[in-house]
């Protein structure tokens, strides 16, 4: 039975199969089931933005599948890697995508936060200044509190992916309702 939760599409930053990143997501998704209905969306599969790839029949075919799936969604989470301080080249390509055609964006005025994790001390803080002020720009409206930066322990995740830290759990407890407010305000129009 399709759940009534809003619907959030996920976009992991990462294609290693061991991703932190995407162990993370798992795990929110896990936790917030109650509340928000998770959907993985696959960006592997794009190709390098080139706007010569655009006919006007649409873009390529994963492009399209993957608007389409965004445009579905009453909101966005967008999982990022920090590479050399910044957001990897993977999920600004899918951002790239997402822009365009011109007045087609799959972004503008949708529900939006960004997470990230990372075995550093700064658990991807510095990413996302970056991703956040990208995502300001494309019309996105952004969650800005409660930040969240995981310095990533491997011991904090059982094999299963649930999270087996109490003091974690209960801070990604509280990030998934901030989430649903933000995204229930949103939809309400409040
Ligand atoms: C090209 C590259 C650049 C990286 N730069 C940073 C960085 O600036 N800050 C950081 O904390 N970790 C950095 N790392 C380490 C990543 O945080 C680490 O590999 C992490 O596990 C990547 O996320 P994933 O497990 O979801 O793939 C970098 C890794 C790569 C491959």
């Amino acid at each position: 039975m399709p759940s009534s939760f809003p619907r959030v599409a996920v976009l992991v930053g990462s294609l290693r199969a061991g991703s932190v990143n995407r162990r993370l997501a798992r795990a929110l998704a896990a936790l917030a089931a109650d509340r928000l209905a998770f959907a993985f969306v696959e960006i592997g599969d794009l190709p390098l933005y080139n706007d010569d790839l655009w006919t006007d029949a649409g873009g390529p075919a994963p492009v399209e599948r993957f608007k389409a799936q965004v445009a579905a969604a009453d909101a966005v989470l967008l999982v990022t890697p920090e590479y050399n301080r910044a957001v990897p080249g993977l999920l600004g390509n899918a951002l790239d995508w997402g822009s365009r055609p011109q007045g087609k964006s799959s972004w503008a005025g949708k529900a939006a936060a960004c997470i990230g994790a990372s075995p550093g001390a700064i658990g991807t803080a510095a990413a996302q200044v970056h991703l956040k002020a990208q995502m300001v720009t494309l019309g996105m409206i952004v969650m800005g509190h409660p930040e969240f930066y995981l310095s990533f322990k491997p011991e904090d995740f059982g094999p299963d992916g649930t999270v087996v830290n109490d003091q974690t759990a209960a801070f990604m407890n509280a990030y998934a309702d901030a989430f649903a407010r933000h995204v229930a305000r949103l939809s309400s129009g409040k």
